[in-house]
């Protein structure tokens, strides 16, 4: 059966009775009167690209969400999206906001930052988990963790899927490819000003997926039953592999103006991130290569299993955000 994308599930009774969050005189929200029902699912991250997409799939679907944000101001535009929504303050360097964030939790879906220290807070996140008697942890990993030797994106986060895997939790790894999104994030600026972006990938075709796809499977896994999901991986993709030239097609065709994909070397792309740190500059350089070897190409159905909805070509995420890839005014 296919889906229709965006119909919101009713709010059933049970699952949209909210456990309310109090402020206190020091800036933290602490839950009131716990536990008082099942299926809490506290997202971590949830102000970022996937997070902020799986709050608002979760809430399409009537289901209990505590958003689980770095900064109380940023996460009030959460809110908006449903006034329901349970705001916490995360600081993942304080395990003592960890235990208030997981208090009365059922269900958690942990996405870590791109950061230095993401094994460390994976882990970090698996051991609150477990000490709050979490049920289920679904974790945000990457397309191609579990090769080997891989890639040290890929390893990283294989790292703390093996924590997580031996934790004694229930769990279902989510692997996305790379986001469409990316297109914004890291290229909108110069896709706004000059109509061209620059990557060192050849003709490497990658199977993009957009970030909503990934949260309408995160959200079909955290509103199934208990265990449907337990001790799965699922590798999620785009449902075809894409060239820059394909991507700027798109970018072209849904903006109307004429964008430009730039293949650059590699010695040009490491130019660029001369400033940033070198575990970073690295690592994207490294699955850079890999992308230009093709390698990031393969497609799988998950997305449709678990969602009964085809995922998102590149060319509706073209027309979705063609605003956001317009020139300045
Ligand atoms: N991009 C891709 O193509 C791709 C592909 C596959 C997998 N992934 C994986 O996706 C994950 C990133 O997801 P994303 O793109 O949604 O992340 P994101 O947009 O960078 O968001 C990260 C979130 O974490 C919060 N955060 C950062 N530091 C924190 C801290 N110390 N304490 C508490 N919260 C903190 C951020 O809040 P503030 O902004 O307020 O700090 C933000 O809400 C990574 O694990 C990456 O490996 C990415």
């Amino acid at each position: 059966m296919r889906g229709t994308r965006g119909a919101p599930a009713g709010r059933t009774g049970r699952n949209f009775r909210l456990l309310r969050l109090v402020p206190t005189t020091n800036n933290q929200y602490l839950p009131l009167n716990l536990p008082v029902m099942s299926h809490t699912i506290l997202v971590t991250g949830a102000t970022g690209t996937v997070g902020s997409e799986l709050v608002k799939a979760l809430t399409n679907r009537g289901l209990t969400v505590r958003a689980g944000v770095h900064s109380l101001i940023k996460g009030e535009r959460l809110r908006q999206l449903d006034p329901g929504v349970q705001l916490v303050e995360i600081e993942y360097s304080r395990p003592e906001s960890l235990r208030v964030a997981l208090t009365g939790v059922d269900r958690m879906f942990m996405i870590t930052p791109f950061s230095e220290d993401q094994v460390e807070i994976g882990k970090r996140l698996v051991d609150a988990a477990r000490q709050a008697g979490v049920q289920q942890v679904v974790k945000l990993s990457a397309a191609g963790a579990e090769a080997e030797p891989g890639i040290q994106l890929g390893r990283w986060h294989r790292e703390v899927e093996q924590y997580l895997e031996q934790s004694g939790l229930a769990y279902t790894l989510l692997r996305p490819g790379g986001f469409m999104q990316n297109f914004l994030n890291y290229n909108g600026d110069s896709i706004r000003r000059e109509g061209q972006f620059y990557m060192p990938v050849g003709a490497g075709q990658v199977s993009y997926i957009d970030v909503r796809d990934i949260a309408a499977a995160a959200a079909a896994i955290l509103s199934a039953p208990d265990s449907a999901h337990y001790g799965q991986a699922y590798t999620l993709t785009g449902p075809a592999a894409v060239s820059g030239h394909d991507v700027a097609a798109a970018l072209s065709q849904a903006t109307g103006r004429a964008i430009s994909y730039v293949d650059v070397p590699e010695e040009a792309a490491a130019q660029a991130m001369a400033q940033a740190p070198a575990w970073l500059r690295e690592s994207m350089l490294e699955l850079q290569r890999l992308y230009k070897a093709g390698y990031a190409a393969g497609v799988t159905p998950t997305v449709e299993q678990l969602t009964s909805c085809p995922a998102r070509t590149i060319e509706q995420f073209a027309k979705d955000y063609r605003q956001q890839f317009q020139a300045p005014a």
